[in-house]
């Protein structure tokens, strides 16, 4: 894919993040791209959108959670969100985005903003960016997007894709003893209720 136009963005991100995070992120905007093409949603803003969906990834945990309590009440961080400081970079990333990338589209921000969590009734581009994130091709092993990929061209395709990652996501949780959000479980519920 020919990411030319967006150079300087990748030079600060390839400046800012670990070398297989910054793959990743590429990853990111190319599956980001595919699934805009296929269901219909902005393909320029997918693609900004994944790559700096993990902008702020990298920083130190102290400055990501100093601009996540500032923010608390602007972006909605749930409880469970402040538990896990690896969920921090999704909220915070809507600052970095805004500030060091000069993003303004509100689309691109919340689908920066949504990409760790998911929430209820995401828009189509949230969902792309959610799903991007577990299934680009550049570091995320075959055996696990396989499992996902599969219900892509299924009717409904993408909620159903989405729904297999959140179970994917929960059974690995319980798997390694660790807390499952509430807006998870909801957010699981809330997806089943539309399949079965
Ligand atoms: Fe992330
Ligand atoms: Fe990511």
């Amino acid at each position: 894919m020919d990411f030319t136009k967006h150079k300087e963005i990748l030079e600060k991100l390839k400046m800012t993040l670990t070398p297989e995070r910054y793959e990743h992120s590429i990853g990111v905007a190319e599956e980001a791209v595919r699934l805009a093409e296929t269901f219909g949603a902005d393909v320029e803003k997918a693609c900004l959108a994944g790559l700096l969906h993990d902008c702020a990834k990298c920083f130190p945990k102290e400055k990501l959670l100093d601009i996540v309590v500032k923010n608390r009440d602007i972006w909605a961080i749930d409880e469970c969100e402040l538990l896990n400081y690896k969920t921090f970079h999704a909220p915070a990333g809507v600052q970095v985005a805004e500030r060091e990338y000069g993003i303004t589209d509100k689309e691109i921000l919340s689908a920066i903003r949504w990409h760790t969590l998911g929430k209820k009734n995401m828009s189509l581009l949230e969902k792309i960016i959610y799903l991007a994130d577990k299934i680009e091709k550049r570091t995320r092993p075959i055996e696990y997007r396989e499992q996902i990929e599969r219900f892509l061209d299924t009717e409904n395709g993408l909620d159903r894709a989405i729904l297999e990652s959140y179970k994917l996501t929960i059974k690995s949780l319980a798997e390694r003893n660790l807390v499952i959000c509430y807006p998870t479980i909801d957010i699981y519920n809330n997806l089943l209720k539309e399949f079965y």
